[in-house]
């Protein structure tokens, strides 16, 4: 197969980065409008090109990795390029499937991906949706192809937004509340290396735990023990106004999330 990647910037960098040996095997092509990044592209097997002609003729996987407000040019310029049994897959945050087609053809075989920045280490998520011209043995041959880069998660379009506040910019807020411990740990008296060593060890060992035993609950049980330390930390939170705080986080995020995709359609 041939696959093409238009765009050579972060996520393109992060897919090859996390993909596998075999994705290699295949004709894989980069195209991007200028040539800075192409030296950042140290794998065997890939034609770079400055021609998104050259890299979207005959191809049978698009991978749309350029800005959203970049979407429209682009299209206007290629879209007779693409072939008519091609899937084109978007990367494109808050451009609609709806929008993709009447910027292509109305029978592109769409998918929409929204990846987070960890697929470079093959432990991210990848939000997954497709219109109707995709049919079940495509889905199932682009999953195959995107596995090694984490988890492909099959999400309705209109939970995109979601996926955002959970996962793509999660990933964010995580580190946010990561550099809050490792500031009250200072605080009580580790230095700078300690404190960072320890927190980002827990959260690993943790996220690590919960990804084989998805019970929380238990988990939390096994290390809180009636009238021990855990408990103490844990009974603060728990009266503290944290879900509150999480809820306007994610519902901020959401709305701007939503008011970016507004724009965009406009
Ligand atoms: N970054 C994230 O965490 C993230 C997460 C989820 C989804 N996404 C989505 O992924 C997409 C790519 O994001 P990114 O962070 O990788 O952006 P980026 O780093 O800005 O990369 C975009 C690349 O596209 C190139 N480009 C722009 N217009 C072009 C054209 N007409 N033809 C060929 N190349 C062109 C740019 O070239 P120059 O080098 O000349 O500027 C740049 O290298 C976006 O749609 C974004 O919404 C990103």
């Amino acid at each position: 197969m041939k696959i093409s990647f238009i765009g050579a910037g972060n996520m393109t960098q992060a897919f090859l980065k996390g993909l596998d040996r075999s994705f290699f095997e295949h004709e894989v092509w980069v195209s991007n409008r200028s040539q800075a990044k192409f030296d950042m592209l140290d794998y065997p097997n890939i034609t770079t090109s400055l021609d998104n002609h050259k890299a979207i003729q005959n191809a049978d996987i698009i991978i749309l990795a350029i800005k959203p407000q970049q979407m429209f040019e682009l299209l206007e310029a290629s879209r007779m390029d693409i072939k008519s049994n091609a899937i084109v897959i978007s990367l494109a945050a808050g451009l609609s499937m709806r929008q993709l087609e009447r910027w292509m053809f109305p029978e592109v075989k769409l998918i929409r991906f929204m990846p987070n920045t960890a697929i470079a280490l093959g432990i991210g998520s990848i939000a997954v949706c497709n219109n109707q011209n995709v049919d079940a043995s495509e889905l199932i041959l682009v999953k195959e192809l995107f596995k090694p880069c984490g988890s492909l998660i099959d999400i309705d379009e209109n939970q995109f937004e979601l996926f955002i506040a959970a996962s793509g910019s999660g990933i964010a807020f995580v580190y946010q509340i990561m550099e809050s411990y490792i500031q009250i740990m200072k605080e009580l008296g580790l230095n700078e290396a300690q404190a960072k060593s320890m927190i980002i060890d827990t959260f690993i060992a943790a996220s690590s735990m919960a990804k084989i035993n998805p019970d929380l609950e238990d988990l939390m049980n096994r290390v809180a023990s009636k009238g021990g330390t855990t408990i103490e930390g844990l009974n603060v939170l728990r009266a503290s106004k944290l879900n509150d705080i999480l809820m306007d986080m994610c519902q901020k995020t959401i709305h701007r999330s939503q008011q970016l995709s507004e724009e965009l359609q406009k």
